[in-house]
C-alpha cells in the first residue's frame, strides 16, 4: 500500500509530495502543528487536538485552512489510504505562499500538510528499564503554549539529550524549575506519592496527553499538584516520567546520570500509564 500525503487539497505518494519554496512555513517557520495519536485506528482526544490547532491558529493569526468537519473527513481518509492502525497523525498549517517579506502578505492562503506514520509499540526493554533523561537551560520564546514549527531549541536539545546517551532533555527556566521536555511534559511523584507537573502557563505547551492524565489521576483519587518543580526536587523524587502523543506515559529513572528513587520505573507511574492506555483502548471513533 503507497504511502500518501495530503498537501493542499491533493492526496499524493508521500515522498513525491512538496509545498512551494516560498511557503512561509519553509522561510519563518511561520506555521503551527498537531501530533494525533492513532490508536487501533481511533484518533486520540482528536478534538482536544483540533481545539489546540485553532487556539495556535488564532493566537498567531493564521486562518482556518478548513472547517473542522472538513479537516475531520480528510483525517479518517488519510489514516484509511494509508492502512494506519498504530501510529501518529501530523498536521501542519502555515500561513501560506507569498514573497519573502516579514510582515504578513496582504493575500496568501494558509497551506494545510497532512501525514501519517506507523509506530510499533514502546519496547518491553524500555518499559523496564525506564529511560534516561538530562537537564539544560530551557532557551525558548516566551510562547511556548503555541504549538510551533519553530523548534530549534527542541532539535538541539533533543540532540543534546542523545548524544548524552539519554532519551529527552528536561528544559530549566533561569529559576531553576523544570518547564518540560523537548517534545514531551515533566512528571514527579513526591516521597508522599503526590503527583507534580508543571501548571499551564505560556512557559509549556499544555499537552494533550498532560490534559488527559490530569483527569484520570483526578477520577482515580490520587493526590496531584500542578506547580513548578526544581531539578534539585526531580532529582530526589520517588518517581518520573513524560507524558506526549508517542509516549503516553513512559517512566524516567535517571536525571543527568543521577537514579530517580530506587532506579526502576516507578509503581505510580506503572499504574497511569496503565489508565493512559485503557482510556485509549475504551475509545470509539466519534463522528
Ligand atoms: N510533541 N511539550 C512539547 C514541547 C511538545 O512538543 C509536546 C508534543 C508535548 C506533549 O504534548 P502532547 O501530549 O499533546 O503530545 C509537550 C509532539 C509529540 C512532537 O513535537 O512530536
Amino acid at each position: 500500500m503507497p504511502r500518501l500525503a495530503y498537501v493542499n487539497g491533493r492526496y499524493l505518494p508521500h515522498g513525491a509530495a512538496t509545498v512551494h519554496i516560498e511557503d512561509r512555513g519553509y522561510q519563518f517557520a511561520d506555521g503551527v502543528y498537531e501530533v494525533v495519536p492513532v490508536f487501533n485506528t481511533i484518533l486520540v482526544d482528536e478534538d482536544m487536538h483540533l481545539d489546540r490547532l485553532d487556539r495556535s491558529l488564532s493566537e498567531l493569526r493564521i486562518p482556518q485552512p478548513l472547517s473542522r468537519p472538513a479537516l475531520k473527513l480528510i483525517c479518517r481518509e488519510l489514516i484509511r489510504r494509508n492502512g494506519l492502525t498504530n501510529g501518529i497523525l501530523y498536521m501542519q498549517v502555515t500561513r501560506g505562499v507569498a514573497p519573502r517579506d516579514h510582515k504578513f502578505p496582504k493575500k496568501s492562503k494558509p497551506a494545510l500538510v497532512l501525514t501519517t506514520k506507523q509506530m510499533k509499540p514502546h519496547s518491553e526493554a524500555l518499559l523496564r528499564q525506564g529511560l534516561k533523561v538530562v537537564t539544560l537551560p530551557d532557551q525558548r520564546w516566551a510562547r511556548c503554549d503555541i504549538k510551533s514549527v519553530s523548534l530549534l531549541p527542541n532539535v538541539l536539545g533533543k540532540q543534546a539529550a542523545t548524544e548524552a546517551g539519554a532519551y529527552e532533555a528536561w528544559q530549566v527556566d533561569r529559576e531553576g524549575m523544570v518547564t518540560e521536555g523537548t517534545s514531551t511534559n515533566a512528571w514527579i511523584v513526591t516521597d508522599g506519592n503526590r503527583v507534580v507537573t508543571r501548571d499551564a502557563t505560556n512557559a509549556i505547551l499544555n499537552g494533550i496527553t498532560r490534559l488527559t492524565l490530569l483527569d484520570l489521576i483526578r477520577a482515580e483519587g490520587y493526590a496531584l499538584e500542578e506547580r513548578s518543580f526544581s531539578v534539585d526536587e526531580a532529582k530526589a523524587a520517588r518517581e518520573a516520567f513524560i507524558t506526549s502523543s508517542t509516549s503516553f506515559v513512559l517512566p524516567v529513572t535517571q536525571i543527568d546520570g543521577q537514579p530517580v528513587g530506587n532506579g526502576h520505573p516507578g509503581i505510580l507511574t506503572g499504574k497511569l500509564r496503565q489508565h493512559y492506555v485503557d482510556y485509549m483502548q475504551s475509545l470509539r471513533q466519534s463522528a
